[in-house]
């Protein structure tokens, strides 16, 4: 592969060369990137744009068939159920479940939704008195108030379990596996993990987490940072719920799945009526899915992350920046290199707010604050650049071209 050398920040990586006609094409069919020449959307961690299949699936829906779901029996109420039905086995597919498992899908409003209810509808039932968590706390706060409140919960009916931080080392933005393989024992029943990390675009190694804490133990995982963006098998990383949001994988607001095995714990049925459900999301979401599938998640997948090596390797010779979670190294062969989609960084004098709106100025949207993230995470703000499909070397290389005017 090709490998970046000194200050060559305008060479175009093989990976990126390869891909770039597959990626044009697929440029194009974001009606609000092209109908924006003058802007760069490097928000996609908030959330992602939607390619016009997308939108056509919401006109589509809302213009022939826009009913509720499961009550009527008139052919758009029909047709709505058959759709929220059909979206179930979608996300199944789309998430590599093979069929048929002992396996259901429950819609979402989002990850902080999906999250929320599993510590509600399913955790009571599965821990007992001196059980231990482990939970994530340099990660993003969706996923770590939910145990914290949990904890409390359970406290109440008498039933005391302990949390266990997941160890982290604030270098790389990593998880710390070996550190997690001695925190953990026999009483260690749940993990809450990420797959990729919202702020640092670490992959967590999911196959390193379940090393560490064994075969029997549940892992939770918030894929809100990978589905749509690589492809994730709940096969390959063995875990037992995955929790996303559509709105990131190019569907619509409003929209997500928690994805639940029943092989570890009992079975997850979300409790209580949950009325109508967001068929218009659900029909994006659909479809979103189906677009990713046809483009290949693979290839989504190596085109944003060569995009992000070539903007940590332009900042690398940039001096006023430090790029959060690799304090240690941003050398060109170092794993933070290969980072997800995401990076955050600050201007030594700069604050990341003023940052934030002069890149805006230039017009790039970036995401400028504290990120969300937990109280082990990192305690400045930053400026956080996240990309899509949709994004371009060019975009990289003008956004590296006015960071350097502000060295
Ligand atoms: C890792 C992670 N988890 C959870 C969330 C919350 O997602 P949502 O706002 O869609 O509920 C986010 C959003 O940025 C995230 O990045």
């Amino acid at each position: 592969m090709h490998r970046w050398s000194g200050n060559d920040v305008t060479a175009v990586p093989e990976e990126l060369e390869e891909l770039r006609n597959w990626q044009s094409r697929l440029r194009a069919q974001f009606p609000i990137v092209t109908g924006n020449p003058e802007l760069v959307y490097l928000d996609s961690a908030a959330t992602a744009q939607k390619p016009q299949v997308v939108l056509d699936a919401a006109w589509t829906y809302l213009t022939t068939s826009n009913a509720n779901a499961g009550r009527a029996t008139y052919p758009w109420a029909n047709r709505t159920t058959a759709l929220v039905e059909h979206a179930r086995d979608r996300i199944k597919e789309f998430l590599h479940d093979p069929a048929p498992t002992r396996s259901s899908t429950h819609f979402t409003s989002g990850t902080t939704e999906g999250l929320r209810t599993i510590p509600r509808d399913w955790l009571p039932s599965y821990l007992a008195d001196g059980d231990e968590i482990v939970i994530p706390e340099a990660d993003h706060q969706a996923n770590i108030a939910p145990w914290l409140e949990a904890q409390q919960l359970l406290d109440r009916q008498g039933v005391r379990i302990r949390i266990l931080r997941m160890p982290y080392q604030a270098g790389s933005g990593d998880y710390d596996h070996r550190d997690l393989a001695e925190l953990v024992g026999p009483r260690t029943r749940f993990v809450a993990a990420t797959h990729v990390h919202h702020v640092y675009g670490a992959d967590m190694n999911i196959h390193r987490v379940r090393r560490a804490v064994g075969p029997e133990a549940v892992i939770c995982l918030d894929a809100a940072q990978s589905v749509g963006h690589l492809p994730v098998s709940v096969t390959d990383l063995d875990v037992d719920f995955v929790v996303f949001s559509g709105h990131k994988a190019l569907a619509l607001p409003g929209t997500g799945a928690v994805w639940a095995r029943q092989a570890r714990g009992p079975a997850f049925r979300p409790g209580g009526w949950s009325g109508t459900p967001n068929t218009v999301g659900i029909a994006s979401l659909t479809t979103a899915l189906d677009w990713l599938d046809a483009v290949g998640l693979g290839r989504i997948e190596r085109w944003t992350v060569a995009l992000t090596a070539r903007l940590t390797e332009g900042l690398r010779h940039l001096d006023a920046y430090e790029v959060l979670g690799c304090q240690t190294s941003l050398a060109a062969d170092s794993t933070v290199q290969r980072r997800r989609g995401i990076v955050a960084f600050r201007h030594r004098e700069i604050t990341s707010g003023d940052l934030g709106f002069i890149l805006f100025s230039h017009g790039f949207m970036v995401r400028s604050d504290s990120h969300c993230q937990g109280s082990a995470g990192e305690k400045t703000g930053s400026v956080r650049v996240s990309l899509h499909l949709h994004n371009t070397p060019d975009e990289i290389d003008r956004l590296l071209s006015v960071l350097r005017t502000l060295q």
